[in-house]
């Protein structure tokens, strides 16, 4: 059973459908409204934890319903959360998502999340000592991803950077990181480059391997024994909604990162894809058994 520890942020997803983005000033009837349970740190863990691993989570949420609602759904999903804090004088995190033709728009506030620390990661030493792959983001303070990118090489264990919400980061942090899990955008923002270069080209002038996420159309993958991208084509589905397809992807690489590259990010692509199909960034994540039948039918002439 692979050991994962993911550092990062909780949100309670509020999830309006309508049947279009509005623009500036404008008002819109939708037809729907939902909380879900959300944040990118919580999406990859619920993720990893459904398909087999043994989950253990660095975060902060406040001492209000929803930092209760939260804890409960991410402790019933089996994820260890002694090193999560309970903040008495900070809300908890929250993302408002809007879902229009299967995309969305997010504007998230941090708010306890805002408030991991170094030395939450530091005290979660011995766990991600015995953790076969980290995963950090970047909702979390900057200081936090720095700490835990440290520790990961201190301690020789793997360290997935997935970055995002798109920031541009100092080089050396990039080489720190064992893989980095960039959409295009994300990866021309981390590097300071020009949002058009070719992606190839940004993915080879990474300082670290590099899984590219290409949406619907699969991911490209760069390791250090494979200097040229290789690419995973992804697996059509009819997608409802797309919100936590990264973060299922994420999830994904991090469980079966130990089966090699190709074999981690082909079962991700496929993790993403079934993640669509439901409501929710939690909603379609899919469980081990689910994801083995999808693959072998997808794998049938
Ligand atoms: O990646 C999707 C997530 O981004 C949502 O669950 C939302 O909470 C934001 O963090």
């Amino acid at each position: 059973m692979s050991r994962i520890v993911v550092v990062g942020s909780i949100n309670m997803d509020l999830v309006t459908l309508a049947p279009r983005f509005p623009g500036p000033g404008e008002t819109l009837l939708g037809s729907r409204f939902l909380t879900a349970h959300g944040g990118k740190g919580a999406n990859q863990a619920v993720a990893a934890a459904r398909l087999g691993a043994s989950v253990s989570m660095v975060g902060a949420l406040g001492r209000d319903a929803f930092g209760d609602q939260l804890h409960a759904g991410l402790a019933s999903e089996g994820i260890d959360l002694a090193h999560v804090a309970r903040l008495d004088d900070e809300g908890s995190g929250s993302a408002s998502i809007t879902v229009a033709a299967s995309e969305n728009q997010i504007i998230v506030v941090p708010a306890a999340n805002a408030r991991v620390t170094p030395a939450q990661v530091e005290a979660a030493r011995e766990t991600i000592a015995r953790a076969d792959a980290v995963l950090v983001q970047l909702e979390i303070p900057l200081d936090a991803v720095e700490a835990t990118l440290r520790l990961g090489r201190a301690l020789a264990v793997p360290v997935i950077l997935n970055p995002a919400p798109a920031q541009k980061l100092p080089a050396e942090w990039l080489g720190l990181a064992s893989y980095l899990t960039p959409n295009q955008h994300e990866l021309a923002t981390a590097l300071g480059e020009d949002a058009h270069t070719d992606f190839r080209e940004l993915m080879r002038r990474a300082p670290c391997p590099v899984v590219l996420t290409r949406g619907g159309e699969g991911a490209w993958y760069r390791d250090h024994a494979q200097p040229e991208p290789a690419q995973q084509p992804g697996f059509a589905v009819d997608a409802i909604d797309t919100t936590g397809a990264g973060d299922t992807f994420n999830g994904a690489l991090a469980v079966f990162l130990h089966e090699g590259l190709p074999a981690a990010v082909r079962k991700a692509c496929a993790a993403a894809a079934l993640s669509v199909t439901r409501l929710g960034a939690q909603g379609g994540m899919p469980w081990q058994p689910e994801l083995d039948a999808f693959l072998a039918d997808r794998s049938r002439p």
